[in-house]
């Protein structure tokens, strides 16, 4: 039995053959409509969403599955003082796989570790959101046909941005990547993850203002700074308007650039850029219901 906890958790083979997948169920969705006939999928978010829970959710239903779980801790037994070790183990006796959403880091990882169904992580404080960055690795080899010799800037909330922290670790095992990240000195990628960039000899800038690597990039991921990560209101009002991309910034960007963003969006990309074509992000979210059905598949052993 397998577990997703981390991006790093497939080769990169695995994952080739998880995008491939993907990419079958997107032109041939009938053939994969009854694959998940009589299983279940437990969504047990301890954190708002709307994209990954949903997403899983409709993975699931697309796959001829169903689907139970909770979408508020507040709602489940969490609120009596249950432990995720105790509720994993409850859950495992209704569903043959769990997505997990928590804002404690390791929260996933330890009801893993409880499990006798596979479990993933939807998301886990500000530590890793490996199946945003599946959607992330699909969106760009959908769209660009490969994932090696980019230019990638990373833009916004760079400390807290979990999404941002699993794209990095899977980015550099992908050949000819450049790195760019954008950020006010408060919110800087953290050390641990640059020491690794350092440690493989893949390249990085980290710049503040965007405006001046527009030109270069053959990606911008911009991200929302996250204010429930923030200690003091304080510090998130005087931050959370530091970038907003625009048209003026656009016009400096390459023709075939993508902007991909793991959304939700707050005021970080204005909505005149969203009839752009160089705008991803709404096919991104497409993107995610995919690569979730092919990991739902996956970890079920179910080939179609
Ligand atoms: N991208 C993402 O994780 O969105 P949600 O928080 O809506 O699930």
């Amino acid at each position: 039995m397998r577990h997703l906890m981390g991006p790093l958790d497939f080769t990169a083979e695995e994952l080739d053959k998880l995008f491939d997948l993907a990419n079958d169920i997107e032109h041939n969705m009938a053939k994969y409509a009854h694959a998940c006939d009589g299983k279940k999928l437990a969504t047990c978010f301890y954190e708002p969403s709307t994209r990954t829970r949903l997403s899983f959710e409709s993975a699931m239903l697309n796959l001829g599955g169903s689907v139970i779980g909770f979408s508020d801790a507040g709602s489940s037994s969490a609120s009596k003082g249950e432990s995720v070790s105790d509720t994993i183990r409850v859950i495992s006796c209704f569903a043959d796989i769990c997505a997990m959403r928590h804002p404690k880091e390791g929260a996933p990882m330890v009801a893993a570790s409880k499990s006798s169904i596979p479990v993933i992580n939807a998301g886990d404080g500000g530590h890793q959101h490996p199946t945003q960055t599946l959607t992330d690795l699909l969106t760009i080899r959908s769209l660009k046909g490969k994932i090696e010799n980019f230019t990638v800037g990373l833009c916004g909330d760079l400390k807290f941005g979990r999404t941002v922290h699993s794209l990095i670790h899977a980015l550099m095992r992908y050949p000819d990547i450049h790195f760019i990240f954008i950020s006010p000195e408060e919110l800087k990628v953290p050390d641990y993850l640059t020491d690794m960039l350092k440690e493989k000899n893949i390249p990085y800038e980290e710049v503040i203002r965007l405006e001046e690597i527009m030109p270069s990039l053959d990606f911008l991921y911009m991200t929302r700074v996250q204010k429930e990560r923030f200690f003091n209101e304080e510090d998130y009002v005087r931050l959370k308007d530091f970038y907003i991309l625009d048209k003026p910034k656009m016009d400096l960007a390459k023709s075939d650039m993508l902007v991909l963003h793991p959304l939700p969006r707050v005021n970080e990309i204005s909505v005149e850029i969203d009839d752009d074509p160089r705008a991803a992000y709404f096919k991104q979210v497409q993107y995610g219901v995919y690569v979730r059905m092919a990991l739902i598949l996956t970890l079920l052993e179910i080939q179609v």
